[in-house]
């Protein structure tokens, strides 16, 4: 039996980074994310259509897929499985672009490849099934991108805790403006990591600073306090690019969003390049969007879609 299934990406709104270290962030799931198509076969293959490889897990595995091609290998052994299983993966999320691509493909992978094989698996296993390939990808993520690709909506991730989801009264949606330049996560999280070496009091005092911020974050969110959620993301975008994890064209694309009338803007993920996001006045989305897009190399609004993981049977 075939069965597809779709994960969405992420963008953190307050906190990445300090996340890592032990505060809270807060994420929300985007309108883009990556599908899997699994069937059953004779034994574990992985076709990536975006990159336009192929890994056959008993032969040859090029480099970019091998952190897929180990979740699929840890999927197997968790289920106890001897049976193969091929999987096509797609996805309309930028790739290395702070959008969360890797985790959204993890995730939907593993929850298509164990229901084409018969299993259905909980959120927390696959969770921990991705963080295989994500832990091989940026070396020590906090888990927060396979967390929304897991579980959709908006929460606030504190490392090794549950979540907490978010609820929102008003929809609000926000842009994300990429800048055309991809980035290693797993880079930035080691040079912002660095910082703590010269004051690692200071360091220590903005992770419980940035934590008090993602939770005032969540509240302005959810009660549609759209100044105080701008003022935070603004103040937020201010501190890492002091520690090092903007770059020239990230900050230009800050400055072009304010510029735009946007209330708020900051980077959004590891940074060094990808994506930011801008917070616009909920009467001139459209307009700043539009101003936006002249600095960006591609920009849209993204609502926050609920779910997260979805799977569902596609064939026979
Ligand atoms: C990456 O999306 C967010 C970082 O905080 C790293 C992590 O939390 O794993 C930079």
């Amino acid at each position: 039996m075939s069965f597809t299934a779709t994960a969405p990406g992420k963008i953190i709104i307050a906190g990445e980074h300090f996340v890592v270290h032990g505060s809270y962030a807060l994420a929300a799931a985007i309108d883009r994310g990556s599908t899997v198509h699994a069937s059953p076969s004779s034994h574990p293959v992985i076709v990536s259509k975006s990159l336009g490889l192929v890994a056959d897990l008993d032969g040859k595995v090029p480099d970019r897929l091998r952190p897929l091609a180990k979740t699929l290998t840890a999927t197997l052994g968790w289920l106890n499985e001897s049976r193969g299983v091929k999987c096509e993966l797609e996805s309309n999320i930028p790739i290395s672009a702070g959008l969360g691509s890797s985790a959204a493909g993890s995730v939907a992978l593993v929850a298509a490849a164990s229901a084409a094989l018969g299993y259905s698996l909980k959120p927390n296993e696959i969770f921990d099934l991705a963080m295989v390939s994500e832990r091989m990808i940026h070396g020590n993520p906090s888990g927060i991108d396979p967390a929304v690709a897991t579980y959709g909506g908006v929460m606030l991730f504190s490392r090794g805790a549950p979540h907490k989801p978010v609820q929102i009264k008003k929809p609000t949606g926000f842009i994300i403006g990429f800048s055309g330049v991809d980035r290693s996560t797993s880079k930035m999280i080691h040079r912002f990591s660095e910082s703590q070496t010269s004051h690692p009091s200071t360091f220590r005092a903005l992770v419980r600073s940035s934590s008090v911020f993602a939770e005032n974050a969540a509240k302005a969110l959810s009660e549609g306090d759209l100044n105080s959620l701008a003022a935070i993301m603004n103040f937020n975008h201010a501190i890492l690019s002091s520690l090092g994890v903007s770059s020239p064209a990230l900050d230009s694309l800050v400055e072009a969003a304010l510029d735009a009338g946007c209330l708020g803007a900051k980077l959004t993920g590891g940074g060094g390049g990808g994506c930011i996001i801008a917070l616009p006045p909920a009467d001139r989305a459209d307009t700043s969007l539009t101003l936006l897009r002249r600095s960006a190399a591609e920009a849209w609004i993204s609502k926050i879609p609920q779910a997260g993981v979805k799977v569902w049977r596609s064939g026979d």
